[in-house]
């Protein structure tokens, strides 16, 4: 909670006072909409595209947000370089203008012969921004051509885990910085080796806080994903003495219900194998289907201990064992799994904060990036991620699929999920619904990212707030914690 109205902090729209309540108009108000696109995204890293969508010098590709478009290049021995998408002549986007009204842009392509050409008067830059060409300089003052004030504008840009990494302010902390300590875990886990098989996407009629949501948590999943709390036994039973739902699905290793109650052990691997192929299958990835066979191979496995809950832990080492050693037999760049699962452990999902987050599991991984289009409406896209063999890996997915968000070809888990959100935020509207009632032991990360939240809109120091943000990766079900502000 902000400390106090004090201390030159500016006003936050519909704060929450509560932690453990959100006040329904930050889903739908115009007002906290605008307060989010003036101080929010302007500050913080932005996810704008995966480093393989540019492999080579010279390409480029378009990111948008909230207005913004952004070039990501790909500048060689320069490095990754971004530029504000506008002629330094009257403002046109230079690249990226086929798509410029549609959802997100996106558009891409090489510019290393070619440079960016301003469809407008035929202005050019090169890759490095360069303006190279002004058509009929005669035409103008000299002082409106000081050769430095007609290159491209350039974004701030980091590259870490896989992917680019924009933000607006010049002043804010390093991408590191405010992420934190799960950097390292991820690079642990070489994610920056992980490519896309694939890209779904949608226009979700919901605030894009509350598509995040729907992620934060696995209370959800007794009632919104049936087949995954069938398959395993109830975790909120042991943790907070309800008699219904389940966990997360969990990471490797989780221990779940059935595999106490005296269940044989076959029984409980048999589960716990079925809850595995649900995922693979729910997910199209994340649990990868080669993954799965690999644990299919270890289900008659011998010399368990009898007990299951000292199997099951011993039983995922196994296939994390056996995954690492097929995977990298087959040249895919699969970190050793049981030592990093050790040194530099991940949670069942992961979130850089504002609009991304990570879904691990063996070596391969689910991720998703929630864009708003307004007030009540958001781009959701979902990306697979698993590794190929060096030298083998597909051309990158440039561009999503975009499907209606009930379309049966979205993978069932996520088409799941889908069902619920677009429905909520007609709920939010309801009259006397004033807030949503949060669980202070499995549903803090909301708390936590809706305050941090406030922290933009106020405009606590950076620095707080990437110390903040540093506590915020966490797991499903976190608790709430103080942000220091
Ligand atoms: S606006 Fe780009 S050349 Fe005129
Ligand atoms: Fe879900």
């Amino acid at each position: 909670m902000l400390k106090s109205a004090d201390t030159g902090l500016r006003a936050v729209p519909f704060p929450i006072e509560d932690p453990e309540r959100i006040p329904v108009e930050r889903y739908f108000s115009e007002e906290f909409y605008q307060a989010e696109v003036e101080h929010l995204w302007p500050h913080v890293w932005q996810m704008a595209c995966r480093l393989e969508q540019i492999p080579e010098e010279g390409d480029w590709i378009e990111y948008q947000n909230v207005g913004k478009s952004v070039l990501v290049v790909n500048t060689g021995a320069g490095g990754i370089k971004a530029w504000h998408n506008a002629c330094r002549h009257r403002g046109v986007p230079v690249a990226g203008h086929p798509k410029i009204d549609s959802v997100v842009g996106g558009d891409h392509g090489n510019c290393k012969q070619s440079g960016f050409v301003c469809p407008f008067h035929g202005w050019r830059f090169d890759m490095h921004g360069e303006n190279t060409f002004v058509y009929g300089k005669q035409l103008f003052s000299e002082r409106q051509l000081e050769h430095a004030d007609l290159n491209l504008i350039p974004c701030r840009v980091e590259t870490a885990i896989g992917a680019a990494w924009i933000n607006f302010d010049d002043e804010a902390p390093s991408f590191r910085d405010c992420i934190g300590p799960l950097i390292e875990r991820l690079e642990a886990h070489n994610v920056d080796k992980l490519r896309m098989e694939w890209c779904y996407a949608t226009v979700l009629p919901a605030n894009w806080k509350i598509a995040m949501e729907a992620f934060m948590e696995g209370y959800h999943v007794m009632k919104t994903h049936p087949q995954l709390h069938s398959a395993l036994g109830s975790l909120y039973n042991d943790m907070y003495g309800s008699d219904t739902g389940t966990g997360s699905g969990g990471g490797p290793g989780k221990q779940q219900k059935s595999a106490a109650d005296g269940a044989g052990l076959r029984e409980v691997l048999d589960a716990q194998f079925k809850h595995m192929e649900l995922l693979s299958e729910g997910m199209a990835g994340m649990l990868h289907a080669k993954e799965v066979e690999i644990a299919r191979g270890l289900l008659d496995v011998e010399g368990l201990p009898e007990n299951p809950n000292e199997a099951v832990p011993i039983w995922f080492g196994m296939i994390a064992d056996q995954i690492t050693r097929q995977l990298q037999a087959r040249g895919e760049p699969v970190p050793n799994l049981c030592e990093v699962n050790v040194s530099h452990p991940v949670n069942a999902v992961e979130f850089l904060f504002p609009h991304y987050f990570l879904l691990p599991f063996f070596s391969s991984f689910s991720s998703y990036r929630i864009r708003p289009l307004g007030p009540e409406s958001c781009f959701f896209e979902i990306y697979s991620l698993t590794m190929f063999p060096e030298g083998e890996e597909p051309e990158p997915v440039m561009e999503p699929i975009v499907l209606p968000y009930d379309s049966p070809d979205f993978p069932p888990i996520p088409r799941q999920d889908y069902s619920n959100i677009p429905i909520q935020q007609v709920g939010l509207h309801a009259r006397g619904f004033d807030f949503m009632r949060l669980s202070k032991d499995c549903e803090g990360l909301i708390s936590n990212y809706q305050r941090l939240i406030d922290g933009y809109l106020a405009g606590v120091p950076q620095e707080k707030l990437a110390k903040a943000n540093n506590l915020l990766g966490g797991n499903f079900d976190g608790k709430i914690c103080d942000l220091d502000f």
